[in-house]
């Protein structure tokens, strides 16, 4: 089942699961084809958990010879302060569905090091952004695609409800302490998530149901639902949900017309 809700520079697509993951694929390659026409280079930043892994198995399987990784830029959207090879790392996730299958030169590859302290990890990671995108003074790197996904209780990135992340106007890179998970998290700060080209926000499964119906259909609250932060973006904004995931939303009369 699909069905579109075209709004101002952003669209909702309510789609079955491997239609959704079979035009997420499509939508990557094209952003990362087009990107790299136009300027020579293609930045990304990925998102981790557990949703975007049969995108990123399937632009291995499909996309691997494709995508002109060798002007693809990767960056990660956030990383658990866990060592890369733990279960728990993002970068190890993304590393085996995806960038080992493919012939991305490692030095395109911009890991956020989960290993070391989280202020100097974040601090290093501002450099690492600086110097791959040439940035000068105070400027906000555009990414030219946001992957994004979405908690249950509507967090994006590692920016969670209330946590300091979501306030955070001047750093592009930050530790977040998240109270739930007692423990810190690395994240891209709301400037950067919002400054992208293209975002796209994949969700799916019946638990994230209410978060989105929020997300989507409640004034501009993003202390309680972080991911409303991309009502801000200067770019597209392209939702790709299934069915579950939109049980809530009836039609796009739920949307808000908030791009
Ligand atoms: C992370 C992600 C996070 C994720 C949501 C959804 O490190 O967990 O970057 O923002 O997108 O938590 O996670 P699932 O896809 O596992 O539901």
């Amino acid at each position: 089942m699909e069905s579109t809700g075209q709004i101002a520079r952003c669209r909702l697509l309510i789609l079955d699961d491997e239609e959704l993951f079979r035009q997420a694929a499509a939508l990557f390659a094209d952003i990362a084809r087009k990107a790299v026409d136009r300027k020579g280079v293609f930045y990304v930043a990925l998102s981790g958990g557990s949703t975007p892994k049969k995108l990123y198995s399937l632009l291995a399987e499909r996309y691997k010879d494709s995508i002109p990784w060798s002007d693809t830029q990767i960056f990660f959207g956030d990383e658990r302060c866990v060592p890369p090879d733990d279960p728990e790392s993002n970068y190890r996730m993304i590393n085996e569905a995806l960038l080992s299958k493919t012939d991305i030169p490692t030095s395109n590859i911009h890991r956020m090091k989960g290993e070391v302290n989280p202020h100097t990890a974040a601090a290093e990671y501002e450099c690492e952004l600086a110097k791959a995108f040439h940035l000068t003074g105070d400027e906000i790197p555009e990414f030219d695609l946001m992957l994004l996904g979405m908690g249950e209780e509507g967090h994006t990135a590692s920016i969670f409800p209330g946590s300091g992340a979501l306030f955070d106007e001047t750093r592009l890179t930050v530790p977040n302490y998240v109270e739930k998970l007692d423990s810190y998290r690395l994240t891209l700060t709301p400037p950067v998530i919002k400054n992208a080209g293209h975002i796209v926000v994949l969700v799916t499964g019946e638990k994230k149901a209410d978060a989105l119906k929020h997300a989507l259909s409640d004034a501009y609250n993003p202390k309680s639902y972080p991911i409303q932060i991309v009502r801000h973006t200067k770019g597209r904004v392209t939702w790709m949900v299934d069915p579950s995931a939109a049980a809530y939303i009836k039609d796009t009369a739920d949307v808000c017309a908030f791009c």
